[in-house]
C-alpha cells in the first residue's frame, strides 16, 4: 500500500538524511510537491562560502544527496527521475534555496535479485561512516580497487589509489599541514568555529558539524587548541598538537584520489555522485574512508598533492577529491537533525518556505 505523500518522504528522508556533508552542515532541503515529487534545495545559509571551492563542493554535496536518494528509494521500490537545474550557486543570492532540481518517484517491479541488491545498498548506506580512527594497516584487496576503479569509470571519472609508503606520509603530512594553514586565514577559522562541536552534549543538542568525539580528540583539548590558534606555529606547543593529530593517522597504508571532469555545476554534481558509489561501494566491503577534501580546497595543499602525486591536470579535469582507506574499529556516530528539518512545506510565496512539513 502507497503511504500518503508526507508520510512517504518523511519515512524516505529519515533514512536518506544520513548523507554525509562536507563539516557535517546538511545543507540539502527536500520540498514534497505532490505524493511523488520533491524539489530539492541547496540551503546557502549551511554552505561553507570561506572555503575557495565552497561553490562547487555545494554541488558535489548535492550529487552525495542525490545517490543516497536514488538508494533509499530503490529500496523502498522506488526509481528516482531527476530533473535538474544545473544553475551556477552564489552564497550571496537573496534567495537562500539555491533549486538542484526535482525528483519524482517512479514505482518499480523488484525481482528477487533486484529486491536484494536493493537492500544490500540500503545496508551499505546505513553503516557508513567517515572514520577518523586510526586504521589497522591491512591493505585493501587489489579486486575491490579494480571494482572501485570500474565504478568510477561508468561515470567518466578515474578513481586511482597509492599504497606507496613515501607518497602516502607526505599526502598525510600535507593534509595536517592543511589544518595548520586553513587556522591562519580568518574566514576558513571562523567557518570551521562555528561547526565545532566540542562536548558531546553540544553535539548531541545541535545535532549537526563536527564533534570531538568524531576527530578522535578530547573535547577540553580541541577547545584550547582551536582557541589559541597562535600557539600552533610555537614550535614546543605546535609539535605536540601536530603530534597529536598525526597519531589518529597511525596504520594508513593507502590513499585514493577521484579525477575527472570538474569545472562547472553539471560536472560537480556527478562528481559527488561518483564519490558516494565508490563510498558505498567500500562500506559494503567493509571498508570505511575519511576524505581529506580539505586539500583540494586550500589551493597551496591542492598544488603540493597534485606535484607529489604526479598527476596532470587541464582546465576542465581535476583531481577533486582525495581520502585515506583501509580497516579500523567503528568510528563515533556524527549526529543528524531530525527528519523535519529537512522537509519544507510547499507553502504559498506569502510563507516562509523554512517552515517544516511535518511537526
Ligand atoms: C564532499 C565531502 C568532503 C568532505 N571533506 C572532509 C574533510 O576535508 N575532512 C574531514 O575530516 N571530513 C570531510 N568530510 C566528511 C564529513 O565531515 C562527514 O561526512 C560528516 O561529518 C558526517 O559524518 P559521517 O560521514 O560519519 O556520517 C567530507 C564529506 C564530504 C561529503
Amino acid at each position: 500500500m502507497r503511504k500518503d505523500a508526507g508520510a512517504l518522504w518523511l519515512d524516505i528522508v529519515e533514512d536518506v538524511r544520513w548523507y554525509p556533508s562536507p563539516h557535517n552542515s546538511q545543507p540539502i532541503k527536500l520540498m514534497p510537491i505532490s505524493e511523488t515529487e520533491a524539489r530539492i534545495y541547496y540551503d546557502l545559509d549551511l554552505g561553507l562560502p570561506a572555503e575557495s571551492f565552497g561553490i562547487p563542493f555545494g554541488h558535489v554535496c548535492a550529487g552525495v544527496f542525490l545517490e543516497s536518494l536514488s538508494v533509499v528509494a530503490s529500496a523502498r521500490g522506488y526509481r528516482s527521475m531527476e530533473t535538474l537545474d544545473h544553475s551556477d550557486m552564489d552564497f550571496a543570492a537573496p534567495d537562500r534555496l539555491h533549486l538542484i532540481g526535482t525528483v519524482r518517484l517512479e514505482p518499480t517491479v523488484l525481482d528477487e535479485e533486484t529486491e536484494s541488491t536493493a537492500q544490500r545498498r540500503l545496508a551499505a548506506f546505513q553503516s557508513r561512516q567517515t572514520s577518523r580512527r586510526p586504521y589497522d594497516s591491512r591493505i585493501v584487496d587489489q579486486n575491490v580497487l579494480a571494482e572501485a576503479s570500474a565504478i568510477a569509470a561508468a561515470q567518466g571519472f578515474d578513481f586511482r589509489s597509492t599504497s606507496d609508503a613515501r607518497l602516502v606520509s607526505t599526502l598525510v603530512q600535507i593534509n595536517q599541514k592543511t589544518l595548520f594553514s586553513d587556522l591562519r586565514n580568518d574566514a576558513v577559522y571562523t567557518e570551521i568555529m562555528h561547526w565545532l562541536r566540542f562536548s558531546r552534549k553540544e553535539a548531541v543538542a545541535k545535532s549537526d558539524g563536527l564533534s570531538a568525539e568524531t576527530m578522535i580528540m578530547p573535547g577540553p583539548v580541541l577547545r584550547f587548541a582551536m582557541g589559541h590558534r597562535a600557539l600552533w606555529s610555537f614550535p614546543v606547543l605546535g609539535d605536540v598538537i601536530r603530534a597529536v593529530y598525526l597519531r589518529t593517522m597511525r596504520g594508513v597504508r593507502q590513499l585514493g584520489w577521484l579525477e575527472g571532469p570538474f569545472a562547472e555545476p553539471a560536472h560537480y554534481l556527478e562528481a559527488g555522485r561518483t564519490f558516494m558509489q565508490v563510498w558505498l561501494f567500500f562500506s559494503e566491503r567493509g571498508v570505511y574512508l575519511h576524505p581529506f577534501g580539505t586539500v583540494i580546497t586550500n589551493p597551496d595543499s591542492h598544488a603540493a598533492f597534485v606535484r607529489e602525486a604526479g598527476i596532470h591536470e587541464s582546465d576542465t579535469r581535476m583531481a577533486w577529491m582525495l581520502f585515506r582507506f583501509g580497516f579500523s574499529a567503528t568510528p563515533p556516530v556524527a549526529h543528524r537533525r531530525p527528519a523535519t528539518a529537512t522537509l519544507l512545506s510547499p507553502l504559498p510565496e506569502t510563507t516562509s518556505p523554512r517552515e517544516p512539513l511535518l511537526e
